[in-house]
């Protein structure tokens, strides 16, 4: 195998920068590291080697592997130590000015052939590209944290990148062992970007007092099968970091609604409650294990009425069989009788819009989401609305609970819980795709690698359907009025005709 660079300068010896030494030089290359403090530069080797002994205890790595690879990671002392290299990777702090002027440098000591790459996050790879001699030799090339295990690097072109940098950059990334995806020089690129979705509509969920942090996170575990609830995954990155992300690309998208900041992580970061690293974030933490609420009781209920389901409810027919393998008492006629619970199960609407247009008692009226499949979800949600009368909710609560199912019941929005954030994914997602920042495919594959879901947006729009996404935002908005809901060009095109969400026109 021909490396696609032998000689690779790291520069910042920081989290990222150590790891994407250590996959480097793992994958032959010799490696260079630099950093303005040497003795980052030493921390960071014996850190890299302790690893490498630590694979090799496990009997992952071969030891002659491993004095291999100690023998390619090199100490530089200063940038004209690096006039060799062939790809040079910054990974230092996060500012325009610094990360320019460094590129500036570094044009001056190495060869014209050599390729500049920045692992930023959040600052325009065609801005850092804008003040070089060589714009077309220069990229971006960002990594996840850890980088060895985080298998996905997104290679993003700047206005001026020549596309043969990018292929060149995927090729190692390969070799690496890492997955790489091509993007467009955008606003939090692939990876952040699509992750707007999760987190912003959780906040914004818990901020309308819908339910509290903790039932959002049980609900999007278990209905969706996300690995971590949002709140969890808050406290993992912290908020330091997290907010600043929110705010920065909602600002360098002129303020699109659909990325719109929330002042629960703003007030949480004044008050510097973080996240697990200060041991209090949503969750407190004693020996770095969370202290969560418990659950809500099932309530005992002694006489259940009988259930009266809406005939435009969602999923209608798997619904009445799962009340009847729930033992329910099942009306037919074509209005509840009055000692009914009213059973509705909207998609988009909150059950206040549902029983005012359907002219049923709202005092005795549940919504149930029906979005997901009941078989493939861990837990049922059930909504009330303001008049909604505690014996119908505890009668609801109990009997969607009578086979051992876990059950949330939570205040009345639009949407429900998982119907909001799932649809805001594929909608934020379709939209990563309208824009062209990357293909379909590789917007799957940086999702999954990058942020772990289940499955892949645009898969998870397809598997309930596209028409079915379109449903719930286009009723979204108009029980919010909001332009956040308002679906992608993408998804009501390819939602309208029935179309896969992968599917691009040409
Ligand atoms: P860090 O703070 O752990 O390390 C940065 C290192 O760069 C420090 O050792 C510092 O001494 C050195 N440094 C600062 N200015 C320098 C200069 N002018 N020349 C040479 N060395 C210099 O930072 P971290 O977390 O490794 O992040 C580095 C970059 O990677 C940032 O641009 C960040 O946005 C990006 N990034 C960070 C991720 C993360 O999760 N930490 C994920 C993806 C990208």
């Amino acid at each position: 195998m021909t490396l696609a660079f032998s000689k690779v300068a790291i520069i910042g010896a920081g989290a990222m920068g150590r790891g994407i030494a250590q996959i480097a030089a793992q994958a032959g290359s010799h490696v260079w590291l630099y950093d303005t403090q040497a003795e980052a530069v030493a921390k960071a080797q014996e850190a890299v080697f302790q690893q490498w002994d630590k694979l090799k205890e496990k009997g992952r790595l071969a030891p002659e592997a491993v004095a291999d690879h100690k023998a390619r990671l090199h100490a530089a002392a200063s940038l004209t130590d690096l006039a060799e290299c062939e790809l040079v990777v910054e990974a230092i702090v996060e500012k325009l000015d610094i990360k320019k002027s460094l590129f500036s440098e570094l044009e001056k000591v190495l060869s014209p052939s050599a390729i500049l790459v920045t692992n930023t996050s959040s600052l325009s790879v065609t801005a850092i590209a804008a003040a070089l001699q060589r714009p077309a030799q220069f990229a971006g090339y960002h990594f996840f944290n850890p980088v060895p295990l985080m298998k996905v690097v997104e290679v993003i072109a700047g206005l001026k990148t020549d596309p043969a940098v990018c292929q060149r950059l995927s090729e190692f990334a390969r070799q690496m062992g890492h997955t790489p995806v091509q993007a467009q020089d955008t606003p939090g690129f692939i990876v952040n970007h699509a992750g707007r979705g999760y987190s912003t509509e959780a906040l914004r969920i818990v901020s309308e007092g819908v339910a509290d942090f903790a039932t959002v996170d049980r609900i999007l575990r278990d209905q969706v099968g996300f690995k971590l609830g949002p709140f969890e995954l808050f406290d993992l990155t912290a908020l330091d970091v997290s907010h600043h992300v929110i705010e920065a690309i909602y600002h360098q998208y002129y303020e699109e609604p659909r990325y719109r900041p929330n002042v629960i992580t703003a007030q949480r970061l004044a008050g510097g409650v973080v996240g697990k690293k200060v041991g209090e974030g949503f969750y407190k933490y004693t020996d770095g294990k969370a202290h969560v609420p418990d659950e809500p009781p099932v309530p005992t209920v002694e006489n259940m009425p009988p259930v009266w389901v809406s005939p435009r409810a969602a999923r209608r027919m798997p619904l009445l069989q799962l009340l009847k393998d729930l033992g329910a008492k099942i009306e037919t006629g074509a209005s509840p009788s009055p000692e009914a619970l009213t059973l509705v199960a909207p998609l988009g609407f909150d059950v206040t819009t549902v029983a005012v247009v359907e002219r049923l008692d709202p005092a005795r009226t549940v919504g149930i989401d029906m979005l997901f499949d009941d078989a493939s979800t861990k837990r049922r949600v059930l909504a009330t609305n303001p008049a909604t009368r505690s014996d119908m909710r505890d009668a609801a609560h109990a009997l969607f609970a009578r086979d051992g199912k876990a059950v949330s019941v939570i205040r009345d929005s639009g949407g429900f819980v998982t119907q909001r954030v799932v649809a805001t994914i594929v909608n934020i997602a379709s939209d990563i795709c309208q824009q062209r920042i990357c293909t379909p495919q590789d917007l799957e594959t940086a999702v999954m690698l990058g942020l772990a879901y289940p499955m892949g947006p645009l898969a998870m729009g397809n598997r309930l359907g596209p028409d079915s996404v379109l449903e719930v935002l286009f009723n979204l908005q108009t029980v919010y009025g909001d332009m956040r809901y308002r679906p992608s060009p993408w998804l009501r095109r390819r939602g309208a005709i029935g179309l896969s969400l992968m599917h691009t026109e040409d």
